[in-house]
């Protein structure tokens, strides 16, 4: 391919003053990360990143190379104790990047046999999810969201509906109690909020430790007891980082993939407004705009020529699946009709397991939302709109919408969760202090 002698950085990216690697993070990014892409592209399928202040990556965003690294397991590896800088002392235990990055026991993290028991526990525990039952949990819980503002005519779809709808189906499907639910949902919101993140994951993993506890105890119809019973026999540290990465996993992108396709739908005319259309915009924002931004991170085995770059081995590796994506060698793909060829779900042995029900979760929280409030709208200018900075996801601070006010919508005549009548329910917990796991569970019950 052509090689550039110069490239010149997007303007306001501090590579201008930096002259080496370019940093993903910060307003620059988040406004416009495509004119990054471009500029990076112009390195070769590889380029030199600053993932967050301090942390040092090669970036994959050629779509034949990245194809490559997922699915060669014998070079690249996942599992995080081999990653050099961390190992040699310069990462800062304080980094933002740790609790993405950092090794657990848990399929993300583990490559061969390893990762083949621990995914195999995931992928057979998910199979069982009951795809009507799910629709049934999503529909509930985006009406108990939409009766906290239909009738104040506005909302920030963000805030008080994409949000706050993954962590509430997973609660259930998980077979969370009011309180330990109210604590992940607390947990894995402000670990991605990133204010407090320490206090948020100690929060999170001793409420799941605790559903752990639960289940092994009393196991019920739920994901929490169907790993517990899995024949792989995983050990209640192994359950703590499984439950914990499909939790923090699962809700961080399902929130971007209901965000990212609703901001499509809302200024896009081309999809304006008609129910048929969402999958579209699914795909396209799975295309364009995916949840899971530059994430995957391998660690080379030994040192190697890769993509016309030298590595060593241990070098932190991620792969951009939105330079991918969008990359002029997919063009050809996707104007094919090849929906499939993206990489929004990653691809290889650790491509994403859950792809079914999350889709699933998305498409019908998206379907709801639109039928309940069919005229709603963006209410601020597109170009008002600001995105979170940050290296690994991609997503909307807000998303103001306004619509014609409607009635409150009717609730479920009987209150079908197993987790409202667990013991430390929402009946047992004070209003003044309800999370809004509680909240729902009282308004199931009402
Ligand atoms: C129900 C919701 C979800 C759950 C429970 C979930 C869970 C997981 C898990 C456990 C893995 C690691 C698999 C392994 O290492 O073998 C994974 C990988 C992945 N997921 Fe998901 N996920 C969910 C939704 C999503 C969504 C909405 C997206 C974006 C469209 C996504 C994108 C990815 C990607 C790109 C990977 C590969 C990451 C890597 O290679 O390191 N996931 N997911």
């Amino acid at each position: 391919m052509d090689q550039p002698t110069a490239p010149v950085p997007p303007p306001g990216c501090p590579a201008h003053q930096a002259g080496g690697r370019v940093p993903l993070y910060g307003p620059e990014f988040a406004a416009d990360p495509q004119a990054y892409y471009t500029y990076l592209r112009h390195y070769g399928p590889t380029a030199p990143v600053e993932i967050t202040p301090g942390v040092e990556a090669t970036l994959v965003t050629d779509y034949a190379a990245a194809l490559q690294l997922l699915q060669d397991s014998g070079s690249f590896r996942k599992d995080a104790r081999r990653w050099r800088d961390l190992n040699e002392g310069r990462i800062s235990p304080d980094s933002a990047a740790l609790p993405l990055l950092s090794y657990r026991p848990a399929c993300m993290f583990t490559d061969g046999a390893e990762h083949l028991r621990l995914r195999q526990s995931v992928t057979e525990s998910m199979a069982r999810i009951d795809q009507l039952r799910l629709s049934k949990s999503v529909e509930r819980i985006s009406d108990f969201l939409i009766s906290q503002f239909n009738e104040r005519g506005s909302a920030d779809l963000i805030g008080s509906y994409a949000k706050q709808l993954p962590l509430l189906v997973f609660n259930e499907l998980f077979g969370c109690t009011a309180d330990i639910g109210d604590r992940v949902f607390f947990g894995v919101s402000g670990m991605f909020d990133g204010v407090n993140a320490d206090r948020a994951i100690g929060v999170l993993f001793q409420a799941v430790g605790e559903l752990v506890a639960l289940k092994r105890r009393k196991p019920g119809d739920d994901v929490t007891s169907w790993l517990l019973q899995h024949h792989t026999a995983l050990t209640d540290e192994e359950m703590l980082h499984q439950v914990s990465l499909l939790l923090g996993a699962g809700a961080e992108a399902l929130v971007n993939l209901i965000g990212n396709t609703l901001h499509r739908l809302l200024t896009d005319d081309r999809y304006a407004h008609e129910g048929g259309l969402i999958d579209e915009a699914m795909d396209d924002t799975l295309w364009e705009n995916p949840p899971m931004t530059n994430y995957a991170a391998h660690y080379p085995v030994s040192d190697m020529a890769f993509a016309d770059q030298k590595l060593i081995a241990g070098d932190l590796m991620l792969v951009s699946f939105a330079a991918a994506n969008t990359g002029p060698a997919l063009s050809a793909a996707r104007e094919a009709g090849s929906n499939r060829a993206h990489l929004a779900w990653g691809a290889g042995p650790h491509a994403c397991p859950s792809k079914e029900p999350a889709r699933q979760i998305a498409v019908s929280a998206i379907e709801n939302l639109l039928n309940r409030l069919p005229d709603v709208e963006l209410s601020v200018p597109e170009e008002s709109l600001t995105w979170r900075p940050g290296a690994f996801s991609r997503g909307l601070v807000t998303l103001p919408a306004r619509f014609t006010p409607v009635k409150p919508v009717g609730r479920p005549r009987q209150n079908t969760t197993q987790a409202a009548s667990a013991p430390g329910s929402a009946g047992a917990a004070r209003q003044d202090q309800a999370g809004v796991w509680s909240k729902f569970l009282t308004w199931l019950t009402k």
